[in-house]
């Protein structure tokens, strides 16, 4: 290898070093015979150089035998392209290298996918074969581009103060919403390390340990139903603040994202970012994570829709329900099927039905008119500033049922318009959400996590009505996407276990569950505060994926499996004998997933 060691990259060789000799090491990106003259076009990850072998010789036979993919070495002299052959728009437009020997240095199999054809493979052809996958222009682009918000999110926190501690991967199994992964102890027989869902009570204890300023680019593992937004396992830029509360959170925060979006897409990012309370993210866009890149705010027409004889609007709202309708402009053209196909979505998200109005230029018409007066009709088109052309869409229902469903409404017109391929980037803070959420059996869990502060409000008489208990709880939101959540944490042991109590959590599991932890709290404990953010939402965001599959260099499928590597995968009868374990079938007909 020694004296074929490359002198330069694959992307950095122009016309400044023409008439040099070079030798360049890389895969054959693509390669074009002309019977005596081949063109091999040599890539590596910095770009794309064009080699050409015109001699008779060694040189042109090893090139004749080379197929995509084989990784060689070339020997050779630059030269400039001819005029009408530059490509302007590489460094290596301009040059070609005129080979004098060329090496290969590993041979390639037959292509189970072609690269340049990459996106048309299957999923999982793709996954058993990543290090292709990741060979394709776009995830290189990927990784790196991961490489640099890390690496400004790490130098900006750095700056600001903040110690990056490692907190242990084997821990004791803590409740945290999602179910645990596992790991048995050989040295402790029957007993079990808990994979960290995240690292919250580590850092927590940090700041009880006088860090007061960390964070970590933590892995954080999770046993859950997958989607497009969610992996088995994920990297976490998580942090903790002592002495803090919201305001500093959000200030650090901002200006963290501020420089990871200038140092990635090269764009001054305006703060501080919009913040909206949660309550208002529901009336406004049924949603707790809105997409602010467009308007189409959620109207509340309930009182104009008891004024007509319309049976499911009267019913509605005179069982305390509310009328809501979403504008979609320019949609008056829909059909009766894309209305349709519209409504499926409602229902999907629970309504009961999706009512229209159509305005055109001979006036207003739709699914429900014939209830109401003309003057009636222009009202619903002045509440949604509806013009001739556009279409309104309305639900009926309770109010955060009719949010919610409307919510989703209001997200397809903006599929359907376009609206959602803006790569404008519009990060918002929501907050004040509740601290609880009741379950179907009426009882009562903590809607982020056990360690967030009731509003200082609802302190004295949290107990009464916990639905009413607010938190200083908050989300960071982009295009939609939950991007990060954190809170100020409760520091005294007394709320703490007050806030478990309401979550159903005596005394007894308490302390079985983190009685160590509400020991810790007992040995002053600083008011603190910190966050959060999903780096693979974060970077899918910047690079304008879809998937956070894009951005994870070896991710699972969405059954959690890998099939580069095949796990999960059984153990030998020796391992499970040296953790004491046996296996038992899982029944024949039960699924064993989720
Ligand atoms: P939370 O559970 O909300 O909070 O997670 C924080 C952020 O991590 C990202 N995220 C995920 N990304 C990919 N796959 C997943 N399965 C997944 N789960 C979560 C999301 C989310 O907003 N300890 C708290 C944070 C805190 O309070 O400081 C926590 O983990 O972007
Ligand atoms: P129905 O009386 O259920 O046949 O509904 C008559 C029309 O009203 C249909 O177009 C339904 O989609 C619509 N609709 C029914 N329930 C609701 C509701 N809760 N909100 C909005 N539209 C509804």
């Amino acid at each position: 290898m020694n004296e074929l060691r490359r002198t330069h990259t694959c992307g950095e060789i122009s016309t400044a070093l023409v008439g040099k000799t070079v030798t360049l090491n890389g895969w054959v990106d693509s390669r074009r015979d002309h019977g005596g003259l081949v063109f091999v076009d040599l890539r590596d990850r910095y770009g794309i150089t064009q080699t050409v072998i015109e001699e008779e010789g060694p040189a042109l036979d090893v090139a004749g035998s080379l197929r995509s993919e084989d990784v060689v070495a070339v020997v050779g002299t630059v030269r400039e392209r001819p005029a009408d052959m530059v490509n302007a728009d590489r460094v290596t437009g301009g040059i070609e290298v005129v080979v004098d020997r060329i090496e290969v240095l590993n041979r390639c199999k037959v292509l189970p996918f072609q690269l340049d054809e990459a996106e048309q493979a299957s999923d999982e052809l793709k996954l058993k074969h990543r290090y292709l996958h990741l060979r394709t222009p776009k995830m290189q682009r990927n990784l790196r581009l991961r490489h640099v918000a890390t690496q400004a999110a790490r130098e900006h926190l750095s700056g600001e103060g903040f110690l990056e501690v490692e907190t242990p991967l084997l821990i004791r199994t803590t409740p945290e919403g999602a179910r645990d992964y596992v790991v048995p102890s050989r040295v402790h027989p029957n007993m079990f390390y808990a994979l960290p869902q995240s690292p919250q009570l580590y850092k927590q204890t940090l700041m009880i340990s006088g860090v007061d300023r960390y964070f970590q680019l933590a892995r954080c593992m999770r046993d859950e139903d997958l989607r497009a937004d969610r992996q088995p396992e994920h990297t976490q830029i998580d942090l903790e603040m002592s002495f803090a509360g919201e305001e500093d959170v959000f200030a650090l925060v901002e200006g963290m994202v501020q420089n990871v979006v200038a140092r990635t897409r090269g764009v001054e990012l305006e703060v501080p970012f919009q913040r909206l309370s949660y309550d208002d993210a529901m009336d406004h866009f049924g949603i707790d994570k809105p997409d602010l890149r467009f308007g189409l705010e959620l109207t509340d027409v309930s009182k104009l829709a008891t004024q007509g004889d319309f049976g499911v609007f009267k019913s509605v709202v005179e069982g305390g329900g509310v009328v809501k309708g979403v504008l979609a402009p320019g949609l008056a053209t829909a059909s009766r099927k894309d209305i349709g196909a519209i409504e499926e979505i409602a229902k999907r998200y629970g309504a009961k039905g999706l009512a229209w109005l159509k305005v055109t230029d001979e006036g207003i018409t739709g699914s429900f008119a014939k209830f109401f007066s003309d003057g009636a009709l222009e009202s619903f088109a002045e509440e949604l500033s509806a013009r001739p052309g556009d279409l309104m869409l309305f639900v009926a229902d309770a109010r955060m049922a009719a949010n919610v469903a409307l919510g989703q409404v209001r997200l397809e017109v903006g599929r359907r318009l376009g609206y959602t391929d803006s790569e404008e980037l519009r990060f918002a803070w929501v907050h004040r959400f509740p601290l609880f959420e009741q379950n179907d059996d009426g009882s009562w869990t903590a809607m982020h996590h056990m360690f967030t502060m009731p509003d200082a409000g609802a302190l004295d008489s949290m107990e009464e009505d916990p639905g009413k208990v607010y938190a200083t709880l908050y989300d960071l939101v982009c295009n939609g996407v939950e991007l990060g959540s954190g809170s100020v944490r409760i520091h005294r042991k007394d709320i703490q276990e007050r806030v478990l109590r309401i979550c159903g959590i005596g005394e007894e599991e308490a302390e079985s569950k983190f009685g160590w932890f509400l020991r810790a709290l007992e040995y002053g404990a600083p008011p603190h505060a910190g966050i959060a953010l999903g780096l693979d939402r974060f970077v899918t965001i910047l690079v304008g994926g879809t998937s956070i599959r894009d951005v994870i260099a070896f991710p699972k499928t969405t059954a959690a499996t890998n099939p580069l590597d095949g796990a999960p995968s059984t153990v030998s009868a020796n391992q499970l004998e040296e953790l004491y374990l046996d296996l038992v079938a899982p029944p024949e007909d039960e699924e064993t997933g989720d």
